[in-house]
């Protein structure tokens, strides 16, 4: 019988561990060193100075015998490999996209798909656009637009759906704006809005009014099995069906979609973009062949389209979704019920703490978010990431508007309960001294995308 996590744990793993790597906390003056090296950026940190590796979920997850067996029959010809077959027939049962165009990871695909669907001028609306996406939007000239209801930005609103459009505010940007929206995206889950989903009834909406104006609706489909699984137990009436087919009815509703296999693929690389347009798709293959590679393996070893596929496939087993999101639901419960503020309800693949209320004495121009992710790694080792000012603002700009949170990423098939709990107790022992921690400034960043590189000093050092 499965156990849930109302009872204070998490529900037992749907699998056994075959293979173990070894992980070790480093004592507290080596932290304190490591993160001067790392000029106070998680990012810059190595692998072998963290304990608990909670920055992402992508490409983190551990891979099932399946696939690793996969990898053995990798049959690396350049053109026509079977694994490539096998992976587009996957790619095109799962999601009704009749074609398939691989590529290496998420970015890959986003690059492609508005390298030819947007220009200068142009406007993207999005329930909230990821870092990435909102960086290719741009690089082509467009302008992103984030749409979400404006539940999503009240983490203690526990609105179902955070992830929605905001369709009221679609309507009139489409309305408003005639010839100049190219695609409407929306991001199933919303990453960037704490891993919150969209419902089924959403995506129904947002694909009517784009299609009442003749403009294609794409997916960010990177999470596609959590949102799954989200709508069948949370929406009504959807209970009864499987997550491969609310899967299937959402993408009925969209014209095409990007993808990182990196999440709800299961493998440490990959991604793909799948279009119903077979001129698109042949001009996304031109591109492919530029920047990726041949379209029969787009960036890829062959064994990685193996893995993949089989990778997709079970990341829509119900059993594996409701332990993974126990798991996070489960660190939740730990975190409010010592009151520690966090996105509710909690999301698909990890929690994000509040921040705004977790240090109220830190103005946005203290870098509140960066400060709680250094205090989790000299804590307990725990590695997180700021989803706020810093990921969201260019240069050395700071703006205090939007969310400012940091993410819990859970890996995938990776940390079991006594992990989880050792999380929460770093993050409640941060919890207990949070008065006392200061805040941090900007050394260098770079123009865009600086969260990956930027260098922070305390501010008063
Ligand atoms: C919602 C979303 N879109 C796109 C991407 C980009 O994918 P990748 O990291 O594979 O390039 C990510 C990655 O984290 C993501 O979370």
């Amino acid at each position: 019988m499965h156990r849930s996590s109302n009872d204070e744990h998490p529900p037992v793993e749907p699998y056994r561990i075959k293979v173990v790597e070894a992980i070790r906390l480093l004592g507290r003056e080596e932290r304190e060193r490591a993160l001067v090296r790392a000029g106070f950026n998680a990012f810059n940190l190595l692998s072998e100075e963290v304990y608990i590796d909670l920055l992402t979920d992508s490409g983190t997850s551990a891979m099932s015998d399946r696939q690793w067996a996969g990898l053995m029959v990798g049959d690396e010809s350049y053109a026509g490999s079977r694994n490539y077959i096998r992976f587009d027939a996957t790619v095109r049962g799962l999601t009704g996209f009749p074609y398939i165009v691989p590529a290496h990871q998420g970015r890959a695909a986003e690059h492609l798909l508005f390298t030819l669907m947007a220009r200068p001028g142009q406007v993207v609306p999005n329930n909230m656009h990821f870092d990435t996406t909102r960086s290719h939007v741009q690089r082509v000239g467009a302008k992103p637009v984030d749409l979400p209801i404006p539940e999503a930005y009240d983490c203690s609103d526990p609105h179902p759906f955070k992830g929605n459009v905001d369709t009221r505010r679609l309507a009139d940007l489409l309305d408003g704006s005639p010839g100049k929206v190219p695609l409407v995206m929306m991001t199933l889950t919303n990453n960037t809005g704490g891993g919150q989903p969209a419902s089924l009834e959403n995506v129904r909406e947002v694909s009517r009014l784009a299609h009442d104006h003749g403009i294609p609706l794409y997916l960010d489909m990177c999470r596609w099995a959590e949102n799954a699984y989200f709508i069948r137990t949370r929406e009504p009436g959807m209970a009864e069906r499987s997550v491969r087919e609310i899967g299937r009815m959402v993408f009925d509703l969209a014209d095409g979609a990007t993808m990182s296999a990196k999440k709800d693929g299961l493998v440490n690389i990959g991604g793909f973009v799948a279009t119903r347009d077979a001129k698109l798709a042949a001009r996304l293959k031109e591109e492919l062949i530029i920047y990726e590679g041949f379209p029969t393996y787009g960036g890829l070893a062959r064994r990685d389209l193996e893995a993949m596929a089989i990778g997709l496939e079970e990341a829509a087993d119900e059993r594996y979704l409701e332990h993974r999101t126990g798991q996070v639901r489960f660190l939740a419960d730990l975190l409010t019920g010592w009151g520690i503020p966090i996105m509710n309800p909690p999301g698909g693949h990890g929690i994000y703490l509040d921040v705004r209320r977790f240090f109220p004495h830190l103005e946005a121009r203290r870098l509140p978010g960066q400060a709680l992710v250094v205090e989790l790694y000299r804590e307990g080792g725990v590695r997180t990431v700021e989803v706020g000012a810093i990921m969201f603002g260019d240069g050395n700009e700071v703006s205090d508007e939007g969310l400012e949170l940091v993410r819990l990423a859970i890996p995938r098939r990776v940390y079991t309960e006594s992990h989880l709990r050792y999380v929460a107790e770093t993050v409640r022992r941060v919890w207990e001294r949070r008065a006392s921690v200061g805040g941090f400034r900007i050394v260098e960043a770079p123009e865009h995308m600086r969260h990956f590189t930027a260098r922070f000093a305390p501010e008063a050092a």
